[in-house]
């Protein structure tokens, strides 16, 4: 295992970030700041949004906070105990535990690139990340701390004191503390898999079973009309009929717009990552790759919103079994950044 490999280098600091945790209510964490970068692995579009604005030294700050339980009312939780690095940064549970005994109302997502996102949440309410990375905080069923109270807590804390008066030249304000997570949000990138080496030509990279799931996820599942481009989403919201009980869906993406047309639409996630980020869906309900390739094939759930592109697929069980092989292979990283690990 060598440092030098930015993939390496960047798993150990996480590891260092995870291990400080337990001392981090009483002590910031300071991290090496110097690795962290913006730029895109093969499979992604470069340069990566935000790169004209990027500092590494305030994503830096952005991944201490988000390691830090100070930014919860009860000093418990912090960012990375919903988005846990070693899931992905997806919660493990369908609805990851808060503050206070609470839980969060849906499945915590992966954050791996968000950078390339339009909007934020499932249903859109956020539009940029940096509106995104300080709801959590104030929200009641996860950090529960009015953003002012956080705000007071960092001013209060000497080295959160001297890094904010260093990077922006002013006291803490909640503008800067969500620049700081959006900054470090925009570093976790996913690609460079055996995938994204399959498009560039390798095609070695695949088994056969991968290969032949790739081809049903672009013919006959369907599946691309949504999960499509390099980070495998249109980033728009859909009704596929998760949440549907009594042949009712939830508000969803109608919730924002006030259009009924909108209801039960949540927004597509990226793939990738996924062998990491189970379970799956907006309320965690589908708990394997399995479930949701079952799911597809009967053709959602029904209701009157259902969206016109989901309808019950001709998989046998064997295509079945070839789609979930492919969807496991986009967690897979190339055979070249592997190496060493
Ligand atoms: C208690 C669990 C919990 C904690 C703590 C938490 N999150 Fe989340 N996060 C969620 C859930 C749940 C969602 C989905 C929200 C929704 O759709 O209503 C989410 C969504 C997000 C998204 C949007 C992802 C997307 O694809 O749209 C980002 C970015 C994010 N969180 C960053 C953070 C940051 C930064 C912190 C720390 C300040 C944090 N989260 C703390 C549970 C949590
Ligand atoms: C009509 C658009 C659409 C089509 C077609 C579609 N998806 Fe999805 N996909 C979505 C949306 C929207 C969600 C989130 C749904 C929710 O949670 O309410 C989703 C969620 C998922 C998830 C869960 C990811 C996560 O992190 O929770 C997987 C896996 C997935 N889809 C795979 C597939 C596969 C495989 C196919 C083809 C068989 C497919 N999708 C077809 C829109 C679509």
């Amino acid at each position: 295992m060598t440092a030098e490999n930015p993939a390496v280098r960047f798993v150990m600091l996480i590891i260092v970030a995870a291990v400080s945790r337990a001392s981090i209510s009483a002590q910031v964490v300071t991290p090496v700041q110097s690795s962290l970068q913006l730029s895109a692995p093969k499979g992604l579009p470069s340069p990566v949004p935000g790169s004209d604005t990027f500092r590494p030294a305030v994503a830096g700050l952005g991944r201490t906070l988000f390691f830090d339980t100070s930014l919860s009312i009860d000093r418990k939780i912090s960012c990375s105990s919903c988005h846990a690095p070693e899931h992905g940064f997806a919660s493990v549970e369908a609805l990851p535990a808060g503050s206070l005994g609470r839980r969060a109302l849906r499945n915590a997502p992966t954050l791996y690139n968000r950078a390339y996102g339009k909007a934020f949440s499932w249903d859109g309410r956020a539009k940029t990340l940096e509106e995104q990375v300080i709801l959590p905080i104030s929200n009641a069923n996860e950090m529960a701390l009015p953003l002012e109270d956080a705000i007071l807590r960092l001013r209060k804390d000497e080295s959160y004191a001297k890094k904010f008066a260093a990077l922006f030249g002013r006291e803490a304000t909640a503008q800067d503390l969500s620049v700081a997570l959006a900054s470090f949000t925009r570093t976790l990138v996913h690609a460079d898999t055996v995938v994204d080496d399959f498009r560039a030509g390798q095609v070695g990279h695949l088994t056969r079973s991968e290969r032949t799931g790739m081809w049903i996820f672009e013919s006959k599942g369907g599946c691309w009309r949504c999960h499509t481009g390099p980070n495998l989403t249109d980033e728009a919201f859909h009704n596929t009929g998760i949440g549907v009980a009594g042949g009712k869906s939830r508000p969803g993406r109608m919730a924002i717009t006030n259009d009924p047309a909108d209801a039960g639409g949540f927004k597509t996630p990226t793939l990738r990552a996924l062998a990491e980020t189970a379970p799956y869906m907006h309320d965690g309900s589908l708990a394997t790759l399995a479930e949701v390739v079952a799911f597809y094939r009967r053709g959602g759930n029904e209701n009157p919103r259902l969206d016109r592109k989901m309808k019950p697929l001709a998989l046998s069980d064997q295509d079945a079994l070839h789609l979930v092989a492919f969807l496991r292979a986009l967690s897979r990283r190339s055979a070249f950044s592997a190496r060493g690990k």
